[in-house]
């Protein structure tokens, strides 16, 4: 299979999910996932969070995972930071690519990191001067995800030319990429083309993913209409494992084997072995039998006669 399309799922669940479940997941049963899932094509995973330990248990094993995952070739290994010290944490580790958090509700943005958004944009521009900072730091892909970008659990709608302007004031001061985050399912499939054109227009020739969550049923539309709009990054987690502390009833991210199902049998190569995904889903639920995991190409198998795109 080939990466043709340019299309890119980025597996989250072992963050996303993760930061939601209360059982440890043992340090081992995290590398096991994350080896599978590397050997069945996923190319991107966000493998931690560095928060504080006592703040999140779940990512207390972050360096060993992600010291774990660095030495994988063929993988991109992704950290979710919150924060400068994060980002040093990283750094420190030779960390090649980050998500940075901020959402673009006030009041979610509180909730989630303490801070106002202005703030965390200030923090921002901290962390781009430590990406740049020359030969002594190793250089690495910074992204901006903007979460509530589609509606917030506190503040209802939010506004699309906050989502717009946030969005270019973070590509200004650095951002390689930006995400949008649909941190609580608020988003439909017209809005989300109208949202991803708007942010596109104003952040190019900066790269838009999107981070959809099914909590209304409709992640898998909104990954659409965002294709159609051409992204092509994509967060996804393995049996639609997730949520959001912050975000009551939010559920998890749409689910990656599901995902990839949709792509590939539109004939859009996803690089992705199915049959090897669906597989992964027994490490997770041998590692983690209270969590509940979602999804249908698990339930109903791949369509007779059913060939990928690559
Ligand atoms: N990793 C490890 N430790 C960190 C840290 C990080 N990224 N950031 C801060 N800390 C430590 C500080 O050193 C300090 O330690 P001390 O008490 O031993 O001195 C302590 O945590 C408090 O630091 P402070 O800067 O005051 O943080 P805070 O209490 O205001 O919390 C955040 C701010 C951003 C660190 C916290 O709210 C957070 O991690 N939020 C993310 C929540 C999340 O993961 N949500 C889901 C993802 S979208
Ligand atoms: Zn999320």
């Amino acid at each position: 299979m080939t990466q043709a399309s340019g299309l890119r799922i980025r597996e989250v669940g072992l963050r996303d999910g993760l930061q939601n479940i209360a059982d440890f997941m043992p340090t081992a049963a995290k590398i096991a996932w994350i080896n599978a899932e590397a050997a069945a094509g996923v190319r991107e995973i966000e493998v931690c969070s560095f928060v504080p330990p006592k703040l999140i248990p779940q990512f207390s094993d972050a360096e060993a995972v992600v010291t774990h995952a660095l030495a994988l070739d063929a993988l991109t290994s992704v950290a979710l930071i919150p924060n400068l010290k994060g980002a040093e944490r990283g750094v420190a580790l030779g960390v090649a690519k980050m998500v940075f958090v901020l959402s673009v509700s006030e009041s979610h943005n509180q909730a989630n990191v303490r801070r106002s958004t202005d703030e965390s944009v200030a923090d921002f521009g901290r962390i781009v001067a430590l990406r740049d900072a020359g030969p002594d730091v190793p250089r690495f892909v910074l992204s901006a995800a903007l979460s509530t970008s589609f509606g917030c659990t506190y503040e209802g709608r939010v506004d699309e030319g906050r989502v717009v302007e946030l969005a270019s004031e973070m590509a200004a001061r650095g951002a390689d990429e930006i995400v949008l985050g649909d941190t609580v399912g608020f988003a439909d499939p017209g809005h989300v083309r109208r949202l991803v054109r708007a942010v596109q227009g104003a952040v190019a020739p900066v790269a838009v993913a999107c981070h959809f969550h099914d909590t209304r049923g409709l992640g898998l539309a909104n990954a659409f209409a965002a294709y159609e709009e051409d992204v092509r990054e994509f967060d996804a987690s393995l049996g639609g494992l997730g949520g959001c502390p912050y975000a009551p009833k939010a559920t998890g991210n749409v689910v990656t084997e599901d995902l990839a199902f949709m792509f590939e049998a539109m004939g859009v190569a996803t690089g992705i072995d199915l049959d090897a995904l669906v597989k992964v889903r027994e490490i997770v639920a041998a590692a983690l039998p209270n969590a509940p995991l979602y999804g249908s190409l698990s339930r109903a198998g791949l369509p007779k006669g059913f060939t990928a795109a690559g």
